[in-house]
C-alpha cells in the first residue's frame, strides 16, 4: 500500500488528554475476541449498557454491522479479515482519542491483527478480552445456522471449521461464557476497569 505523501500531521489545540480529563475517566478499547457464537456481540452490548449507565460515554463496533458499511468490500480472506482489523483499529484509535470507551466484537482471529491494534494506542488502552467458548458450545448455539451451512460446504473458510482462530496468549481478561452468566461476565469486565482504575466505576 502507498504510504502518505505531501500529507503533513496538524496537531490539534484541544488535546486526547484535555478530552479525556474532562470525561473523568480513561478512555480505552475493550477489544473483544473470539469464535462465531461464542457470545461478543452479546456481551459488547450488555457491557454498553451497564457502563453507560455508569456514566461512561460508550460506543459499540460490531463486526456484522461494520461489514454492512465502512467494510462492505471486505470478505473473509486472510488479507480482507487483517484489512478489516486494521480498519477498525484506527477508528477504535479514533474514538479513544475523542473521549469514548470503544467495545468491539469481532473474531479477529489473527494474533498478528490483534497486536497491530494494541500497538495503535497508548499502554493499557487496549484492553484484550478473550470470549472463551468451546467450539462444540458455538456450534450448539448457532444462531445464524452458520455452521451448519459451513460443515456443508455450503460456506467456505468458515472460522472453526475451514478457517484458523488464534486463540489470545495472554489476554487481559478471559470470559468463559459457557461456565458464567451473562451477568457475570460483564461484572468480570467491570472490576476489571475498576480495579486498574481505568474508569470511576462506583456504583
Ligand atoms: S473477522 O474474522 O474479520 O474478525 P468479523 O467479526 O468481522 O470477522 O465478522 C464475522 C461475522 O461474519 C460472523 O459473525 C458471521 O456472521 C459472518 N461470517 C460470514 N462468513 C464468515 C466466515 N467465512 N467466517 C467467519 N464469519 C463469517
Amino acid at each position: 500500500m502507498k504510504g502518505p505523501t505531501n500529507i503533513t500531521w496538524h496537531n490539534p489545540t484541544v488535546t486526547k488528554a484535555d478530552r479525556a480529563r474532562k470525561q473523568g475517566y480513561r478512555p480505552c478499547i475493550l477489544w473483544l475476541t473470539g469464535l462465531p457464537s461464542s457470545g461478543k456481540s452479546t456481551l459488547a452490548h450488555e457491557l454498553e449498557a451497564r457502563l453507560f449507565a455508569k456514566g461512561c460515554h460508550t460506543y459499540v463496533l460490531d463486526g456484522d454491522n461494520i461489514r454492512h458499511g465502512l467494510n462492505k468490500d471486505l470478505g473473509f480472506s486472510p488479507e480482507d479479515r487483517s484489512e478489516n482489523i486494521r480498519r477498525v483499529g484506527e477508528v477504535a484509535k479514533l474514538m479513544v482519542d475523542a473521549g469514548l470507551v470503544v467495545i468491539t466484537a469481532f473474531i479477529s482471529p489473527y494474533i498478528a491483527d490483534r497486536q497491530m491494534v494494541r500497538n495503535l494506542v497508548s499502554d493499557g488502552e487496549f484492553i484484550e478480552v478473550y470470549v472463551k467458548c468451546s467450539l462444540e458450545e458455538c456450534k450448539r448455539r448457532d444462531p445464524k445456522g452458520l455452521y451448519a451451512k459451513a460443515q456443508k460446504g455450503e460456506i467456505t473458510g468458515f472460522t472453526g471449521i475451514s478457517a484458523p482462530y488464534e486463540k489470545p496468549v495472554n489476554p487481559e481478561i478471559m470470559i468463559d461464557t459457557e461456565k458464567s452468566s451473562l451477568d457475570e461476565c460483564v461484572q468480570q469486565v467491570i472490576n476489571y476497569l475498576s480495579e486498574s482504575k481505568l474508569a470511576k466505576l462506583e456504583d
